[in-house]
């Protein structure tokens, strides 16, 4: 068996559809060719910043509706681009994709303004929290709303005060939160906008063991009651996989390899790269003889 053995390839919305046509032939069983599409669905893209440099080289992934799926990978791996290409936040760094697409709920939405990817649903949690130090919790969670027009904001904001109670004690400026607090905070203001989707990044970023535990399980609560489907970027792979259902791994601009969380967790090169801590000595992915994996979008 290979190292690798444990991990599939994931099947492609491609694949499933030519599965279908042959699924007569095949007698493939129905359960396997009813999948509904993916509700994100990353095609093979190209992402370069100030036009020159080529960060992202050909990703590709899917995050099924209702899901979370992790996204992992060391640093300078590319996944705040990947997050920021989804969300169109690219723009404000001079970034671009340059090739392959971005489907969201069946839709292109590479190229399109961010503001209005907020309206189709989806909303970015950046990486180090970013939230508004000179104003209050409330104040920046009504700035999440901000594209909302109903009058149901206050019922959200107790929504999110139910999800994180001690936001609510703390009264004063959002600077004055501790780093877990910011973090609940930043979550929150992602929930006030009512997303389909949240692209989180690196929420554990700077914070204690118990609160990563904290804060992940209330991510996992969320996805379970409101239903938003979680694209989680993490260098945290053990807590990212313990609320994943999938995952990816990513090195340099791309994907390699990838499989269900059980799967991730109990591969053997997974474990000595993300879970065990080979410190800086690690191997790559790409050198290991075990790993073909296919381009899935070419
Ligand atoms: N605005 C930018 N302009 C130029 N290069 C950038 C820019 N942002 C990121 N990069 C480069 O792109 C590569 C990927 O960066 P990215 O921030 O996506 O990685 P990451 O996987 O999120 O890393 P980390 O875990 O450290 O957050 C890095 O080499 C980085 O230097
Ligand atoms: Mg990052």
């Amino acid at each position: 068996m290979t190292a690798m053995g444990g991990v599939k390839a994931r099947s492609t919305t491609n694949a499933r559809m030519k599965n279908m046509t042959e699924a007569t032939e095949l007698n493939r069983p129905a359960k396997t060719t009813a999948q509904a599409a993916p509700l994100l669905s990353v095609r093979n893209i190209e992402v370069v910043y100030d036009k020159v440099i080529l960060v992202l080289r050909g990703l590709s992934l899917e995050v099924p509706k209702g899901a979370i799926v992790a996204l992992l990978g060391a640093n300078g791996a590319g996944k705040s681009t990947t997050l920021k290409a989804i969300s169109g936040l690219l723009k404000t760094e001079d970034g671009e994709v340059i090739r392959g697409e971005i489907l969201f709920d069946g839709e292109r939405i590479n190229g399109i303004d961010p503001d209005r990817i907020v309206r189709r649903g989806i909303f970015q949690v950046m990486e180090g929290r970013r939230i508004i130090a000179d104003m209050t919790s409330i104040e920046n969670l009504k700035l999440g709303a901000f594209t909302r027009t109903d009058n149901e904001i206050t019922d959200d904001i107790d929504m999110v005060f139910r999800y994180f109670p001690r936001l609510k004690e703390r009264t004063g400026l959002a600077g004055y939160l501790s780093g877990g607090e910011q973090q609940m905070l930043a979550i929150g203001r992602a929930l006030m906008a009512r997303p389909k989707m949240i692209l989180m990044d690196e929420p554990s970023m700077g914070l204690s063991p118990l609160l990563v535990k904290e804060v992940f399980s209330i991510i996992k609560e969320i996805n379970r009651d409101l239903g938003v489907t979680i694209l989680l970027v993490e260098q945290n792979a053990r807590a990212a996989l313990s609320v994943a259902s999938h995952g990816y791994i990513m090195e340099q601009g791309k994907v390699v390899l990838d499989g269900t969380a059980d799967e991730l967790r109990d591969n053997e090169d997974v474990k000595e790269f993300y879970l065990g801590g080979a410190g800086d000595q690690r191997k790559s992915f790409k050198n290991l003889k075990s790993f073909k994996r296919r381009k899935r979008w070419l």
